[in-house]
């Protein structure tokens, strides 16, 4: 199975990128961020003075390996980072991306992540887009473990069927139809079969799909692959549980708690998680952090010492709530709002990513307890000892 999949991804790498594209802007997104990474696996108080050591596992054409080194490379962190790909196409595009930015200290790799505790042992390791496309997804997730050094820790993503709805016969169908044509064959077929379906098709009225407007490799990526499989929230606990790692937390993890619908109390932390995902309905990836079972760790509580970083303008932040008392956001295309006391707002507008808890407010604070809860919840405010930028 793994040569159909290198196949597709040497002739279409994905998602398509240009490394003249950097000059212009750098892609951000979870996993794969510093600041989420020291809040959800380090409790938000990583030692980044200590030489960190990434594992990029399925890097694709470069996002996540990009976006952590450009960010530990602004924040001065003696990184050395490892990328691993199957497919050498997509190791190409990624390797001009991170010479446009002038990033050293990448190793660049072609093989299986199966392969990753020969490779060394790391603090962190990266894997979005990826294990659902192994044969055996728990041997991917136990692979990573086994590369894992004493209390690092692995951000992954992986596809969710709920939002997905409509995707998976639609890939069986093609794939019966056109499996024994050449990839650009596959492709020109699917389309113009895509086109002649009903209206009422359940992919074409999912509005939380776009990949296949959005160029060959997209559409290849999400109707045509040979190997993909979506995890329901139960699903994914057992995978993790059968790879002998532990969930930290999901990412935004509000958006797994049924009280957002306003029900749930008594149920167990998965069942809260699974129903969530199921009044949902929209949830298409899954993406969180994860550490083996035996080095469980709890996540940040407020605490003089931490210094909170928001992932938005302070100011433009403090002044929402300070007129509405209320913040409405997307998170990860989700519609979302955060209410808070209006008095909060002195507190959020002192957040510079340089400043302590107990600085901006003493961590018994009751304003900071809430503002903590209401945006660490959304991801929108993570702990770390990282400078911001500039
Ligand atoms: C959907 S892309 C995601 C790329 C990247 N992580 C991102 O998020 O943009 C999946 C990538 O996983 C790679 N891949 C699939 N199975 C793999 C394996 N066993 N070992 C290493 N890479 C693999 C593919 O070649 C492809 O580049």
């Amino acid at each position: 199975m793994s040569d159909q999949v290198r196949s597709q991804y040497e002739a279409f790498p994905y998602p398509e990128r240009d490394p003249a594209d950097e000059a212009k802007r750098l892609v951000t997104g979870s996993p794969s961020d510093p600041l989420e990474i020291d809040h959800y696996l380090f409790g938000g108080r990583r030692d980044w003075s200590r030489p960190f050591h990434a594992l990029v596992a399925g890097g694709g054409t470069g996002d996540g390996l990009i976006q952590l080194a450009q960010k530990l490379a602004w924040a001065g962190v003696e990184a050395e980072i490892t990328y691993i790909d199957l497919s050498e196409a997509s190791r190409r595009v990624a390797e001009a991306r991170a010479e446009a930015r002038q990033l050293s200290g990448i190793r660049f790799l072609s093989g299986s992540l199966l392969d990753a505790a020969t490779l060394g042992a790391f603090d962190y390791i990266d894997c979005c887009g990826v294990l659902h496309h192994l044969p055996d997804p728990a041997a991917g997730f136990a692979a990573l473990r086994a590369a894992l050094a004493p209390g690092g820790g692995i951000g992954f993503m992986v596809y969710a069927p709920l939002g997905r709805s409509g995707v998976y016969p639609l890939q069986a169908a093609f794939n019966r139809l056109f499996g024994h044509l050449s990839e650009t064959e596959r492709l020109s077929e699917a389309k113009a079969l895509l086109a002649r379906l009903p209206a009422g098709h359940p992919f074409l009225r999912n509005p939380n799909l776009g990949d296949h407007r959005r160029g060959d490799a997209g559409f290849y990526d999400l109707l045509l692959h040979g190997q993909d499989r979506a995890f329901r929230v139960m699903e994914l606990s057992e995978t993790l549980t059968a790879a002998g790692l532990a969930l930290a937390s999901f990412i935004p993890a509000r958006l797994y708690d049924p009280g957002r619908f306003g029900v749930g109390a008594g149920l167990s932390p998965w069942e809260a998680m699974a129903t969530a995902e199921q009044l949902d309905g929209t949830i298409k990836v899954h993406i969180g952090y994860a550490v083996p079972e035996a080095e469980a760790r709890a996540l940040p509580v407020p605490e003089d010492d931490l210094v909170p970083h928001l992932a938005g303008p302070a100011a433009r932040i403090a002044r929402e709530i300070a007129t509405k008392g209320r913040l409405s956001f997307r998170s990860a295309g989700h519609p979302a709002e955060i209410e808070l006391a209006s008095e909060t707002a002195r507190l959020i507008e002192k957040i510079d990513g340089r400043s302590t808890v107990g600085h901006i407010a003493g961590a018994g604070s009751e304003g900071w307890r809430q503002v903590h809860d209401a945006f660490t919840g959304w991801n929108l405010l993570r702990y770390s000892s990282l400078p911001p930028r500039g």
